[in-house]
């Protein structure tokens, strides 16, 4: 076993294949970081505890799984947290409705509640085996006894593995060799920082990003695009980032990635206007290249032998097709103020729909094969996006429909055409296990009620998106689809929009507080987002909650759907408080909760000195956030706010501060900063202990 870095262990096996995450990085392991978290100094298990055997069908791996051991990670699975007795192929799938682990985003990745993280480096579609099985002769010693014979359903199929040796058994198809790294604790938090400090840490978001997002009908003209545009700012809706979907191209599905001038007549212009309006731009596209594009017939050489939606797909683990994919994007839109893409439909292995996407025996120029590069095309998709960024010292916030491993460092938010609230909740909650974000995007909704539910949950979300690309007008002023696209208003609904300003006003209020946990991702590799196991290993009544988590380090949010006035919460240990009230509440129980329609059960660590800000319309490059400091409990008396440009690279640099704001005993404030930044970003105007929202 091989120390890679602090904490990093490798073991390698037999000769494994040239296409593989680690072996394709370009991202760097941010070994210095990993150097400052203590560490046990000691691989989780032995080599001699984890067998690896070649067969015929590829490498077989087998890793210790003690009884009491729940396992989480595996990518964006949004059918279940705890996959535990589980068995999970890692298989990217744009359609993912079974708990199969089929994924927008499958990493081979997984963490343990014993401390610990195990990576597996593969582009194939693993199936990982989680405690399923007991060897051969395992149940001999229980012969004798008495077990009646089972008629119903789950006596007779319900068994799960819960004595006896455990183990988690890996199928990796076709390698010849693996290479297995093993991430040491001493908790599940530890070995997940570990991972994504592996991956590169994690993204840093320009902080318009943290605003909301709104995306445009996909047949929206320019006039459409600019009257919306202007009512969200006559009827002060809170709005950053203004998105384009299909429409804007001259061909889509596959793509021209040139703009249409006759539904957009001088473009150009409408961009200044909007860019004068201070919204960010974002273009939707994917990456299958349509013949009439002008990067077709350069590309045409570093693409895979079958064709996707009548385009190529692009080689994107060539130098040479990045190059010209990331240049036509560099000189077409980024240096014409466009702030970021929607990468979409690069999830390619559709099972449901019509199969559109190329076979999994495909061939591409580098040598690899389409299952290796199904699994692998966000990735290479996000780093060849992100290049024209980087190249104009630009941050990028963008969404992506799939990812894989090693992806913590792309600023990159997932999204899904499943929309299942209940599944998009879980969601947030687990993509932190996998270095990955997600979106519960809001589209159209079934009644105002669900609308509400939804944008709730998204404002207190890594993404606050409203992807309203089936419907010409807001959702807030019809949810019905029909009826929207028929210009049909409900009665009610400058009621509906008053309610969804004030959350897209809390939003513009948390941007500080969400910021700073973004730069804890980037530096430290913390994800913002977290699983309340991982926060609370030790107490098992977290291992399965999958609808509410933690969103920076203070904050648990406990989101509604519609048709329940109330939900039930578990409070971890420690005093709460109610974010909306300030009212106590004791961890270590379950409370109900019926906050109304307006609100969410969100909870806030006692002591929490919660920075808010005075919500902004949008957030503007020089804007600076008067905050309010919110005390929740009368021992609140520091909060730690990172500072920087909020849109450049220069942080890598060390051109940031950390801001100590400490409340002094005759109450007031006192400012402390550390680090280079010479701006300011926040104005601090007093103390509150209500919300006034
Ligand atoms: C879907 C995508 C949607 C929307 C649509 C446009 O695949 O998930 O959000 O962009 O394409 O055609």
């Amino acid at each position: 076993m091989e120390k890679i870095a602090n904490g990093v262990w490798r073991l390698c096996f037999g000769q494994p294949e040239n296409h593989t995450p680690v072996r394709l990085r370009k991202t760097e392991i941010r070994t210095e970081q990993l150097g400052k978290l203590e560490c046990p100094g000691t691989p989780p298990f032995a080599s001699q505890e984890i067998v690896v055997r070649q067969t015929a069908r590829g490498v077989h791996i087998e890793l210790p799984l003690a009884a009491e051991e729940h396992i989480y990670g595996f990518g964006l699975q949004l059918h279940r947290l705890d996959h535990t007795g589980r068995k999970k192929m890692i298989r990217v799938n744009s359609d993912p409705v079974a708990d199969t682990g089929d994924s927008h985003a499958p990493v081979p990745f997984y963490v343990s509640t014993a401390g610990y993280g195990v990576y597996v480096d593969t582009a194939r579609y693993a199936t990982f085996y989680c405690g399923t099985n007991l060897r051969k002769g395992a149940s001999e010693h229980k012969k004798f006894a008495a077990k009646a014979v089972g008629t119903s359903e789950i006596e007779l199929y319900g068994y799960q593995v819960s004595e006896g040796n455990r183990a988690v058994v890996v199928d990796v198809p076709s390698a010849e060799g693996i290479d297995v790294y093993l991430f040491e604790g001493p908790d599940i938090a530890a070995a997940v920082q570990r991972y994504n400090l592996f991956s590169g840490g994690g993204c840093l978001p320009p902080a318009w990003g943290l605003g909301m997002w709104y995306r445009a009908y996909s047949a929206a003209k320019k006039e459409d695009v600019m009257r919306l545009a202007h009512t969200f700012r006559e009827d002060r809706m809170p709005v950053d980032v203004f998105g384009f979907e299909p429409g804007w191209q001259t061909k889509a599905y596959s793509c021209s990635f040139v703009w249409d001038e006759g539904r957009f007549p001088g473009h150009e212009e409408m961009l200044e206007e909007l860019h004068e309006m201070n919204y960010r731009v974002n273009l939707w596209e994917h990456l299958f290249v349509h013949p009439t594009s002008p990067i077709y017939s350069v590309l045409k050489p570093y693409s895979g032998d079958y064709e996707v939606w009548e385009g190529l797909v692009p080689d994107l683990s060539l130098p040479e097709a990045r190059k010209i994919f990331s240049e036509h994007h560099e000189k077409e839109f980024v240096d014409k103020g466009i702030a970021g893409f929607k990468l979409d439909e690069c999830d390619s292995s559709d099972f449901v729909h019509s199969n559109w996407s190329f076979p999994d025996i495909a061939e591409f120029p580098s040598g690899m094969d389409g299952e290796q590069m199904h699994n692998m095309l966000g990735a290479f998709y996000q780093e060849t996006i992100q290049a024209p960024f980087e190249k104009a010292g630009k941050r990028t916030l963008s969404q992506v429909r799939a990812s894989g491993a090693l992806a913590s460092p792309y600023p990159f938010v997932l999204y899904s055409d499943l929309y299942n609230h209940k599944v998009f909740i879980r969601g947030v909650a687990g993509c932190g296990f996998s270095g990955l974000l997600w979106s519960p995007e809001v589209r159209q909704a079934e009644s105002p009620e669900d609308l509400i539910r939804r944008i709730q949950t998204t404002v207190f979300s890594p993404m606050a998106l409203l992807n309203c690309w089936r419907i010409p007008n807001p959702p807030w002023m019809q949810v019905d689809r029909d009826k929207n696209i028929r210009g049909e208003f409900l009665d009610n609904y400058e009621q509906i929009r008053d309610i969804c300003r004030t959350l897209f006003e809390i939003r513009m209020a948390l941007i500080p507080y969400l910021y700073t946990a973004y730069a804890r991702y980037s530096m430290e590799g913390r994800p913002p987002f977290r699983a309340l196991v991982m926060d609370y290993p030790d107490d098992p009544n977290t291992y399965g909650i999958d609808d509410a988590y933690m969103m920076g380090e203070a904050v648990l949010v406990a989101p509604l759907v519609a048709g329940a006035a109330e939900r039930t919460v578990y409070l971890p240990h420690g005093t709460w408080r109610c974010f909306w009230t300030n009212k106590s509440y004791e961890g270590g129980q379950t409370y109900t909760f019926a906050p109304g329609l307006e609100r969410i059960p969100v909870l806030v660590k006692e002591g929490t000195l919660l920075p808010l800000a005075k919500p902004m319309p949008f957030v503007a490059d020089e804007a600076v956030f008067d905050v309010t400091l919110h005390a929740y409990g009368d021992n609140a008396r520091e909060c730690r706010l990172y500072e920087d440009d909020g849109r450049s690279f220069a942080y890598r640099n060390g051109e940031y501060n950390w801001v100590t704001v400490s409340v002094n005993p005759d109450g007031t404030i006192r400012t402390e900063r550390t680090g280079a930044y010479e701006g300011r970003r926040y104005r601090f105007s007093g103390i509150a202990t209500f919300l006034n929202i």
